[in-house]
């Protein structure tokens, strides 16, 4: 990562961030904005036995999507650690206030996610935020315990880059024309 630039990691090997160095970089990814402080997420890593049996899981998945569509498979063995990212919205209607809707705290998740990408980035690791076609998978949210009003937002994979050829560096393109300037 250069100057606050992110590059997604497609092949990552040990080592991953232990649990406490995770929960360390979770801390500080936790002050990205949130509207009302309601940290409307959570995370559940897998790792080692887990992540075969999330891998099996993908695998009766993508069988049945393979006889239905003929897409390859997905893989948990991409990275040693994957972190769930579960989008959990927050009940605030306190009646006081105007409660935050829940298209806010999506937004805080996102947030949240993409603090947590640079700061493993500039810790060294590398990551990438996937979704798959797993996201909707009623097995899959089952077997990682997500409760009905929880949404599954993918996985971060994360792990440490193993580069077969050195990164190069992202060529920023041009976004000027996202950007007005209100002329009333
Ligand atoms: C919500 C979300 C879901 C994503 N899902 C996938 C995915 O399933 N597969 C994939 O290859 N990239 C996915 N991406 C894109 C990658 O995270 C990444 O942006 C992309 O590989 C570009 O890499 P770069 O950072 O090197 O430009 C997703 C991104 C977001 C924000």
């Amino acid at each position: 990562m250069a100057g606050g630039q992110h590059r997604s990691e497609h092949h990552l090997a040990e080592p991953a961030p232990n649990d406490q160095e995770f929960a360390y970089l979770l801390r500080v990814a936790a002050t990205a904005p949130d509207h009302g402080n309601l940290r409307p997420w959570r995370l559940t890593l897998v790792r080692d036995e887990g992540r075969a049996a999330l891998e099996r899981c993908f695998a009766d998945e993508c069988a049945e999507a393979e006889l239905r569509h003929g897409e390859p498979g997905e893989s948990a063995q991409r990275a040693p650690l994957l972190a769930t990212l579960v989008f959990s919205p927050q009940r605030n209607d306190t009646g006081r206030g105007t409660p935050v809707p829940e298209w806010e705290q999506l937004a805080a998740a996102s947030a949240m996610a993409s603090s947590l990408v640079l700061l493993l980035h500039a810790r060294g690791f590398g990551s990438i935020w996937r979704t798959g076609r797993f996201t909707e998978s009623e097995r899959i949210r089952n077997v990682l315990g997500l409760h009905q009003e929880e949404r599954l937002l993918g996985w971060l994979y994360i792990g440490t880059p193993q580069r077969l050829t050195p990164s190069k560096r992202r060529v920023t393109e041009d976004v000027t024309d996202r950007i007005s300037v209100f002329a009333p």
